[in-house]
C-alpha cells in the first residue's frame, strides 16, 4: 500500500462531476505528477486530499489511516502540506512572517520557528528578502514564498499546484532542482503542472485526468506515448516529438 491512496474519489458540484471515481496510489519518496486539460479536476482532487473539500464519495488513506473529509488543519498536522494555484500570501506581512505561520504549526518556540522559517526561505533564495512585504514581491518570488511557507511546516508530503506557472525557463530549472532536493530530503511530492518538460523530467509516475476521470497512469514515457493522452491533452506534436 502506498503512502497516499486515493480510492474511487468523486467530488460533485451540483450536477458537475469535477472529480469522478479517481484512484491513485503514491509511494513514499516518489515525485508523482497529475496532469490534464484546464478544468479536468486536478485542483479539486488536491482540495479533497488537503481537506479543503470533503469528497462526495470515495476514500483517502494516508499512511494507512482514513483521512477522508478531515479538516485542512488536521491534515496539515498529519504532515501533508500544500500550495495554492492562486498564491495566497499574507500580503501585508513580511516574507519571514509568512514563513513563520507555517513553522508555528510545529513549534511554539519563537527562535526555533524562526530557524525553521529561515531554513525554508534560504532554500528558495528568499532569505535576503525576509523583511520585504509579500505584496511587494515579484510573481516569481510569490510563487517561491508559497512553497517555502508550505515547507516551513516540515511536511512528509508536499502538494504543489502549478508552482512553476509564470516562471521563466531558468527559474523552472531552478525550481526543479529544489523539488528534487526536497524529495531527496525524504518528502514525498504530489504535483500538478502544465509545463510538460518540467513534469515529464521530474516525475516518477503520472496520472492523467480529463473531465474528472482518470485516463491512465504510468511512467512519463508511457504517458507521453499513450494515444489517449496525446489526443486529450498533449497534442499530436508532442507525441511525435
Ligand atoms: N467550488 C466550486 N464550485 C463549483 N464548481 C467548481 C468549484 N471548483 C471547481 N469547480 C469546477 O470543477 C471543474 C474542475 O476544476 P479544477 O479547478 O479542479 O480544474 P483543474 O484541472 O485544476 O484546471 P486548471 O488546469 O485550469 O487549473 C471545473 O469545471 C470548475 O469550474
Ligand atoms: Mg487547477
Amino acid at each position: 500500500m502506498g503512502l497516499l491512496n486515493v480510492q474511487n474519489v468523486s467530488k460533485h458540484f451540483g450536477g458537475l462531476k469535477a472529480v469522478d471515481q479517481v484512484d491513485l496510489s503514491i509511494e513514499k519518496g516518489q515525485i508523482y505528477g497529475l496532469i490534464g486539460p484546464n478544468g479536468a479536476g486536478k485542483s479539486t482532487l488536491f482540495n479533497c486530499v488537503a481537506g479543503s473539500y470533503a469528497p462526495t464519495s470515495g476514500r483517502i488513506l494516508y499512511n494507512g489511516e482514513d483521512i477522508t473529509g478531515w479538516k485542512p488543519w488536521n491534515i496539515c498536522r498529519k504532515k501533508i502540506s500544500r500550495t495554492f494555484q492562486i498564491v495566497k500570501p499574507f500580503q501585508t506581512k513580511t516574507v519571514l512572517a509568512n514563513a513563520l505561520v507555517g513553522a508555528f504549526l510545529r513549534t511554539a518556540n519563537v527562535s526555533e520557528a524562526e530557524d525553521m522559517a529561515m531554513a525554508a526561505l534560504k532554500k528558495f533564495h528568499l532569505a535576503d528578502k525576509r523583511n520585504v512585504l509579500a505584496k511587494n514581491l515579484t510573481i516569481a518570488d510569490r510563487k517561491r514564498l508559497e512553497v517555502a511557507r508550505a515547507m516551513a511546516t516540515a511536511p512528509d508530503m508536499l502538494l504543489l499546484d502549478e508552482c512553476m506557472a509564470g516562471l521563466r525557463h531558468s527559474e523552472v530549472d531552478e525550481t526543479l532542482d529544489v523539488i528534487r532536493e526536497i524529495r531527496d530530503s525524504g518528502v514525498t511530492i504530489f504535483m500538478i503542472e502544465h509545463i510538460m518538460r518540467a513534469i515529464m523530467t521530474v516525475s516518477d509516475r503520472i496520472t492523467v485526468i480529463q473531465f474528472g476521470r482518470k485516463i491512465m497512469d504510468g511512467t512519463p514515457q508511457e504517458v507521453a506515448n499513450d494515444e489517449r493522452v496525446v489526443k486529450a491533452y498533449l497534442g499530436e506534436s508532442y507525441g511525435a516529438a
